[in-house]
């Protein structure tokens, strides 16, 4: 496994912040994370190409654009949102689970973004990854070993014992609060980052909303409706999001280390900092598939100045890189980041 405290290129360095605490056990529980990641997408491999252990199953990879808000006050002026300028970007809409489902399953819904063109980004591009919840179902590092030791009774990781003080009820309500959202058209529902990050010096969260009229096409037919919705809406209209930011006012209730607890909007609401429009468009072309299929996406590609806070996005950093290397390994496809400029 990378040594987290190397610096691979094209990710952001992992200095420590002072906004975090590293708990003890941490390392140790990456390695056991990656290492069954891992074990898992060689598996999956055997019966075809290696895919994405988490959020395998795309709807479809998107073209759109990222306009940074004209006249943001000075103090959200910060990392892409300095000045106001347009990013070309990608965004892949996703689900979840670690095989490719029937979309009528409860899943986490993703929406992942890449900016290309970010001057300063030794990637050259920013990410942001976001799902259809605020929080997670995980505190750190050593509770998504026990979670992801217990993928076969999942109700073993709520209820590891018959002593009520071992329940896990925070991450049962989380858990139930993401599989039971109705989602049938990605284009209509809110994300959200889930994990803090940085805004120049202040911890943030962020999130998308839609932010023009919902989209009609919501039938659930057949196994891949969000997909189909997806093309439908985006033949024939743009998509529009507003791209937020909640900046950390209250350090209490507002914790860097624990994604399972939710920044209250009345203790900081969400700002407006960017517009996302995805023009009309057909994405379905077995070349541009196969480019999003090849796309790798990580907190750790951007900015320092949006650097990813707490454990959570500590074990990101080493694993989203050691998965994406690996299936790009087996696969034989390069792997390299999108410019403004890659054709297709
Ligand atoms: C310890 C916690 C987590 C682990 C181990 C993990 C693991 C992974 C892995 C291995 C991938 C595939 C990377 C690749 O092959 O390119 C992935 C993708 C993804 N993850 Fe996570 N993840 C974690 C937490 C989260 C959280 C908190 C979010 C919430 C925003 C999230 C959202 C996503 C999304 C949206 C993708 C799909 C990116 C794409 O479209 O390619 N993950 N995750």
């Amino acid at each position: 496994m990378d040594n987290p405290s190397v610096q691979i290129q094209g990710l952001i360095p992992a200095d420590p912040s002072p906004w975090e605490v590293v708990p003890p056990g941490e390392a140790q529980a990456t390695q056991t994370i990656e290492a069954a990641l891992a074990a898992l997408v060689r598996a999956g491999a055997a019966n075809g190409p290696a895919r994405r252990d988490a959020h395998p199953k795309a709807h479809g990879c998107v073209r759109a654009e990222f306009r940074v808000l004209d006249d943001l006050p000075s103090s959200l002026q910060v990392g892409v949102f300095a000045g106001s300028r347009t990013y070309q970007a990608w965004i892949r809409f996703s689900n979840g689970f670690e095989t490719p489902q029937d979309d009528k399953i409860g899943d986490a819904r993703g929406m992942a973004i890449k900016l290309m063109g970010v001057e300063g980004s030794s990637s050259g591009t920013q990410d942001f990854l976001m799902i259809n919840n605020p929080t997670l179902f995980v505190r750190d590092a050593i509770d998504y070993v026990a979670f992801q030791g217990a993928t076969d009774h999942p109700l073993r990781f709520f209820f590891p014992s018959w002593n009520p003080f071992t329940f896990r009820l925070r991450e049962l309500w989380v858990m139930r609060a993401i599989i039971s959202q109705t989602v049938t058209n990605m284009l209509n529902i809110r994300y959200w980052s889930v994990t803090p990050y940085l805004y120049g010096d202040i911890p943030c969260k962020f999130s998308a909303k839609p932010a023009g009229p919902a989209f009609a096409f919501n039938e659930t037919v057949g196994p891949n409706f969000l997909r189909d919705n997806l093309a439908k809406s985006l033949n024939a209209a743009e998509a529009t999001f507003d791209f937020c930011v909640q900046l950390r006012t209250q350090p209490e209730s507002m914790p860097v280390e624990d994604p399972r607890i939710e920044w209250r909007e009345a203790d900081s609401a969400f700002i407006p900092v960017a517009r996302i429009t995805i023009p009309k468009q057909s994405f379905e072309t077995q070349e541009q598939t196969a480019f999003c299929e090849n796309l790798s996406f990580t907190p750790w590609h951007g900015l320092d100045a949006h650097r990813p806070l707490g454990g959570i996005n500590r074990v990101r950093r080493t694993v989203y890189e050691t998965i994406s290397r690996l299936r790009h390994d087996i696969n034989a496809t390069p792997r390299e980041e999108p410019t403004a400029r890659t054709p297709l």
